[in-house]
């Protein structure tokens, strides 16, 4: 990112804490989580037991990963958005180092710190793999990866699509569709809709890191624009909407309270039990996958779960 980016980011943050805090209900973007702290936070959630999406997730790249690299036309350029570290990832690049001898890994990602990891994680133990990371955010700036060369597979693993509202995860995978080639494919995640009861320990586990990782974003305000939130005024909810089929989290004020945010000079007010909506994370049922495929102009080509259903990784054709 260079200096231009950076203080267009800090703008944005600015301006998406004023306005959700100032709205009623009072909302907070998911993008505000994924700071240092917040970055490690959820590294830490993938690791807990009742956070069964990373471990089903990788229990059906263990399985399916050369399948899915054979479907997908054995690509010679695989980006993965949303990147982090590239812990999965290794199954599905060592799968496709079987069907050829040179290949390029492009990992996308908004830190640099968890790129550098990736990079490091892949150039020591598949060092044939050219790695060219990317920082900037996918969701705007697409248009990069149209650069790239060769067939492409792009990932979009770990149900990232679903934190995103559904107009607006047709509207990512659209731009992405236009920024490929027809035949170039897409690997997509997607956690499904399964019983509450698990649900909700996913989202509240028992070691209260997910709890730690929803206030994190209170004292990322804290720290960056200068405010006084007493995070023990707070607690972490986890709701299930079952008409919008999602798992909402919310912060929720336990007294009445007024919150002070220096940097952008304004105060804001509390009333005991209300609360901060800071993210969805949608889960689908089969047809949503299609519906969503279909309206960003891809074609679903196969699809790989597991044993209970629980998730999905779906090959989309562009
Ligand atoms: C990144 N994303 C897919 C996670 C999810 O499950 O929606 C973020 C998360 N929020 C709470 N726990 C994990």
């Amino acid at each position: 990112m260079n200096v231009n980016s950076v203080a267009l980011a800090l703008d944005d943050n600015a301006r998406e804490v004023f306005h959700g805090l100032t709205s009623l209900p009072k909302r907070l973007s998911p993008r505000l989580f994924y700071d240092a702290a917040g970055s490690a936070l959820f590294e830490q959630i993938t690791e807990q037991p009742e956070y069964y999406l990373t471990s089903t997730e990788q229990s059906i790249f263990e399985r399916y990963a050369p399948e899915m690299i054979r479907a997908a036309g054995e690509a010679s350029t695989i980006i993965e958005l949303g990147a982090g570290t590239a812990r999965k990832t290794m199954l599905l690049l060592r799968a496709a180092l079987g069907f050829r001898r040179t290949l390029t890994f492009v990992p996308v990602d908004v830190s640099r710190f968890a790129l550098e990891v990736a990079q490091h994680r892949v150039r020591s133990e598949l060092p044939q793999v050219a790695v060219h990371p990317l920082v900037l955010d996918y969701d705007r700036q697409s248009s990069t990866l149209a650069q790239l060369s060769g067939r492409k597979l792009v990932l979009y693993m770990g149900s990232s699509i679903g934190n995103f509202e559904p107009m607006a995860a047709s509207a990512l995978l659209r731009r992405l569709r236009s920024s490929l080639a027809r035949g170039d494919s897409l690997l997509l995640g997607t956690d499904m809709r399964k019983p509450v009861d698990v649900l909700l320990r996913a989202y509240d586990d028992a070691a209260g890191i997910t709890a730690q990782f929803n206030l994190n974003v209170l004292a990322r305000i804290n720290r960056e624009f200068d405010a006084d939130f007493d995070l023990s005024r707070f607690v972490h909810c986890a709701i299930w909407n079952e008409r919008e089929s999602r798992i909402e989290m919310h912060l929720k004020s336990i007294t009445d309270q007024h919150v002070n945010i220096n940097a952008l000079e304004t105060s804001i007010h509390f009333a005991s039990g209300e609360t901060i909506h800071t993210e969805n994370s949608y889960k689908f049922s089969p047809w949503m996958i299609e519906s969503l495929a279909g309206n960003s102009g891809f074609r679903i080509e196969q699809r790989w779960s597991d044993e209970r259903n629980w998730f999905t990784v779906a090959l989309l054709r562009a």
